[in-house]
């Protein structure tokens, strides 16, 4: 939608901008002398060690290390893309953004699609409270236990039976933009609207903005539900239902539910269960997953309890493994037989629903389990036939670490002796599938796991302290061959060395003010929850590489170790490697 934005603009929008006025209408602050103070907005604390310096139009929290400018600020606290955080700016101080004519005519036009989305959205919440026939649709969210509450905070509406609603509401050009959009059809004669007789979802982007909408019957069509088709400015496997209502409820998200069904993520709703999330149309492709994981690094598969669950949860692990990296925290919840989570919370209620949560398998488990499928590991052609079923998809793990720990598993799984050894290795998950329902969960954790720092953004903090190693860790990063997880670091670290930033300062400097570098390499630190001192981070980051040249060695042996016998000597390696 936004070609570059030339820098000299940026710069004097940022002149222009007051970040006092900015973060004060977000953040209550205090004059503290020439600064203003605050508690950090960025974490938790009691006392105030969050900055505002006006002179360099800049803030900076000593307690958790958060430092920018207007544009960060609001990237970081309205939960903006740069692009959309400088149309902000813009608008507030009433700049034009500079733009090329053609983009400027496509961005009107997505304007009034927007517009018109959110008229459609409004009309169908007042249908619900006005209409004459809406009567049987209010009756029928009552009998699915949702308040006025729930409807208002996921804004469900009613499209009315009558086959023509929208477009004696709107404005020609927001007509033509219902018709891109594809909710009202022009097909056939006369308009008519997609949406008829149903309990209308409207699909909000992060931004609140209402993008798509889906429908439920509330008579015997045929298609129990519909949703608005793709178009220019809904992209279904780019969307998640719930994810800004969520948002609504916490500033960090812990971690997210993600269900199949609208009904089953209002439903959570109302029963408490606040971090549910739904893709649209069944399948968990990788888009969906990257966009979940751009929101949430722990995120809870919930699957139907019917074959066809089983399966959707199959082809979602599939997917997942390309994106496992370390931190990522992926879990799969099976629901019993014929339940899907909205019949389920009714049933149990909140706290045994989040006993199940708490219990879902981790990906590896179910990795295991699946592959172990209908065989019988006390056979050995049945470990050899686990083997070949798993090796293929273990090598699309992303994370070194967690392939190797998998491939360790597997190693042990399918080796007779280490099996023995372990009491015959019948206590598994992964046990094979005929006694599959005697499955009994591992014991809950005592607490959500607080999401930990990546290695990357370890290393990137290292260098933030001290760029004048960065010479040393390009060295090391170019290093390492079979790990893209640090891609982005080296790139960092061949910037700071090439650009012969020696000093802090000089970075923070450079980094507000080219904007280049500032796109590049500001979401390095994104999500950070805890800065630790600077010469901690510096022994953290070398800690890791050291650490992670010795894991590579270790996969090396445990590769060949799957070939063939290891030498003496490399069987003391590993075993001192493993210890
Ligand atoms: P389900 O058929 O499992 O419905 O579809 P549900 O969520 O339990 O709905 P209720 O409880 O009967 O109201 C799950 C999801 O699959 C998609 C929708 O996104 C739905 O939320 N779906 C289902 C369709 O797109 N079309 C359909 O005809 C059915
Ligand atoms: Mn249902």
């Amino acid at each position: 939608m936004s070609g570059l934005i030339p820098q000299g603009f940026i710069d004097e929008l940022l002149d222009r901008t007051s970040l006092v006025e900015l973060i004060a209408a977000r953040v209550p602050l205090k004059r503290s002398g020439t600064n203003f103070k605050a508690c950090c907005p960025f974490h938790k604390e009691k006392t105030p060690s969050f900055y505002v310096t006006p002179d360099k139009n800049m803030y900076h929290c000593f307690g958790c290390g958060v430092h920018g400018d207007a544009i960060s600020f609001l990237r970081e606290f309205d939960n903006l893309s740069f692009n959309e955080a400088v149309e902000e700016l813009a608008k507030a101080s009433g700049m034009e953004i500079p733009r090329q004519p053609g983009e400027l005519k496509q961005l009107q036009q997505t304007r009034v699609t927007q517009d018109a989305l959110e008229l459609a959205a409004d009309f169908y919440e007042q249908q619900l409270l006005q209409h004459s026939q809406s009567e049987h649709a209010r009756a029928y969210l009552a009998k699915r236990g949702l308040n006025q509450e729930i409807i208002a905070r996921y804004r469900l509406g009613f499209a009315p039976p009558q086959r023509n609603n929208l477009a004696p509401i709107c404005l020609p050009e927001q007509f033509s933009a219902l018709v891109e959009a594809r909710l009202v059809s022009t097909e056939y004669g006369p308009p008519f609207d997609l949406f008829q007789n149903r309990i209308v979802f409207p699909i909000r982007n992060t931004r609140g903005k209402t993008v798509g909408f889906g429908g439920r019957t509330l008579g015997n069509d045929k298609a129990k539900y519909i949703n608005s088709p793709d178009s220019p400015i809904f992209h279904k496997s780019n969307e998640i239902y719930g994810l800004f209502e969520v948002y609504q409820q916490k500033r960090k998200i812990q971690q997210l539910l993600v269900v199949e069904g609208y009904m089953d993520v209002v439903s959570l709703a109302q029963f408490g269960i606040d971090y549910a999330v739904a893709t649209l149309g069944t399948a968990t492709n990788q888009d969906n997953l990257t966009t979940l994981l751009k929101h949430s690094r722990h995120l809870v598969f919930c699957f139907d309890g019917d074959s066809a669950g089983f399966n959707a949860a199959i082809k979602a692990m599939r997917n997942c493994l390309p994106l496992m990296q370390d931190g990522v925290e992926l879990r799969f919840l099976l629901l019993p037989e014929t339940e899907d989570p909205d019949t389920l919370i009714r049933k149990e209620g909140k706290t045994r629903f989040d006993e199940r949560v708490q219990q879902a398998k981790p990906l590896s488990s179910f990795f295991f389990e699946v592959h172990s499928q209908g065989l019988d590991l006390s056979i050995p052609e049945h470990k050899g036939a686990l083997k070949e079923r798993a090796s293929a998809d273990l090598a699309h793990i992303a994370s070194p670490t967690i392939r190797s720990a998998m491939k360790e598993q597997l190693h042990q799984l399918t080796n007779t002796w280490a099996q023995r050894k372990q009491g015959d290795g019948k206590n598994g998950s992964w046990k094979n599938n005929k006694d599959k329902k005697s499955y009994t969960p591992p014991a809950p954790p005592a607490e959500v796991i607080p999401v930990k720092r990546q290695r990357a953004q370890c290393i990137c903090l290292a260098l933030y302290f001290y760029p004048e190693k960065a010479a040393q860790f390009a060295e090391k990063l170019s290093a390492i061959t079979d790990a893209d997880e640090f891609t982005q670091a080296l790139a960092f670290a061949n910037f700071l060395r090439d650009s012969d930033i020696s000093d802090t300062q000089t970075l923070l400097c450079t980094l507000t003010q080219q904007s280049k570098p500032r796109e590049t390499f500001y979401n390095l630190f994104d999500g950070i929850e805890l800065i630790p001192a600077k010469e901690a981070a510096l022994h953290e980051a070398e800690e890791l590489l050291a650490r992670f040249f010795q894991q590579q060695r270790k996969n090396q042996l445990i590769d060949k170790q799957m070939l063939g016998p290891l030498s003496d000597a490399e069987k003391d390696e590993l075993k001192s490697l493993s210890n």
